[in-house]
């Protein structure tokens, strides 16, 4: 007898600001190329990443990649609805793109929550990694620190072209989605079935705030 196998479907966003390599990491995800070529996106793209999870579980990303010109327009609250994770890109070899990150941030929080108030778990990517940028990256317990500050549930220095880090990001933040979904089922149950009861806040990831 065969055994029934779970399927779950996720909509992530990327965003960040333009050029960051948004359409790069995904395109290395999804499809394992890279183009040197810039062509900026214009307002949305999509892309579906298929993750077999476990033995009986397939994960499915419906990856948002959201134009960074979108910063500055007032499609991101229609673009948002419904996701349930986000990665923030920002570019190591340009400091303003780093600035942006809290914008970014604040603008996602401020428009999307998940159904328990919460915001939805974000990672956040320092990509372009193979240009060196030691100067903001030597410091990783900064780093750790600012995601602590800004609500990031985990960073990785990523690289489109090299093929960095972009399996593990993707993992840390598909477990940190479930982890939230746990979260969410817990507070229904005990809401209506023993509204005394806490939900355990477990959302810790081995993949996480590496040293
Ligand atoms: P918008 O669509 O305008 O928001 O930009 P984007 O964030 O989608 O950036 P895109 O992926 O188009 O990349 C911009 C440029 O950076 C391209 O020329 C890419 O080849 C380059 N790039 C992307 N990722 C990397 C990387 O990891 N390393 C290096 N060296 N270049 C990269
Ligand atoms: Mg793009």
């Amino acid at each position: 007898m065969q055994k029934s196998q779970k399927e779950h479907l996720y909509k992530i966003l990327v965003i960040g600001d333009l050029g960051v390599g948004k359409t790069s990491i995904i395109k290395r995800s999804v499809h394992q190329n890279y183009s040197p070529n810039y062509r900026a996106t214009i307002g949305v793209d999509f892309a579906l990443k298929v993750l077999n999870w476990d033995a009986d579980t397939v994960v499915r990303l419906q990856l948002w990649d959201i134009a960074g010109q979108e910063r500055f327009g007032n499609m991101t609250r229609v673009y948002y609805r419904e996701a349930i994770g986000a990665f923030i890109v920002f570019d190591i070899t340009r400091p303003s793109t780093f600035e942006a990150v809290m914008k970014w941030k604040e603008d996602l929080d401020s428009k999307l929550t998940l159904s328990n108030g919460t915001n939805v778990p974000a990672v956040l990517l320092a990509n372009k990694c193979d240009q060196g940028g030691e100067l903001l990256m030597n410091n990783g317990l900064k780093m750790e620190q600012f995601c602590k500050e800004n609500g990031f549930v985990a960073w990785f220095e990523t690289s489109a072209k090299e093929n960095i880090n972009i399996e593990e990001a993707a993992t840390c933040l598909v477990k940190h989605i479930i982890a939230s979904e746990s979260d969410l089922l817990q507070a229904e149950v005990s809401s209506t079935v023993s509204p005394q009861l806490n939900s355990p806040k477990n959302s810790s990831c081995s993949a996480c705030f590496k040293s």
